[in-house]
């Protein structure tokens, strides 16, 4: 069972960050799957760090959309990014303090951030954009 599924309330109405919220999605429930079947140490490290990189390479991409749409919060959501990354790499080191196995906290954590960060976060951005253009953002 995943740890979260793709529902509607996650579309931004932007194709390009959907497509990479659903790889961030992907990365998240791979971690998930592979700590319910019991995979720990080094191969566990690993798919953390696959899902660190999927994130790192979102926010790098997600930043640069909103300094093109000339979206006014991006300053204070750019910010947010570098604090969701700061609470992604403490987590990341406990988890390789305890062996390669994620915590509880962890993956609270990583439901809230994705479901509240997508929904609430990034949709202002994606509003913008489409109310500039009037139609949905390639
Ligand atoms: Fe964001
Ligand atoms: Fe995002």
């Amino acid at each position: 069972m995943p740890l979260m599924n793709w529902t509607p309330e996650l579309d931004i109405g932007v194709e390009a960050m959907n497509h990479e919220h659903r790889q961030i999605l992907d990365a998240m429930n791979d971690v998930f799957d592979a700590d319910a079947a019991g995979v720990s140490g080094p191969a566990m490290m690993a798919k953390i760090g696959k899902l660190a990189d999927v994130t790192t390479r979102h926010f790098v991409d997600e930043e640069r959309f909103m300094d093109q749409v000339g979206f006014p919060g991006r300053e204070a959501h750019k910010s947010m990014h570098a604090k969701l990354l700061t609470d992604f790499g403490r987590h990341a080191k406990a988890a390789e303090a305890a062996g390669g196995k994620p915590s509880r906290e962890f993956f609270q954590f990583l439901m809230l951030w994705l479901s509240a960060h997508i929904k609430h976060i990034d949709r202002k951005y994606g509003d913008h954009a489409n109310a500039a253009t009037g139609a949905r953002a390639a």
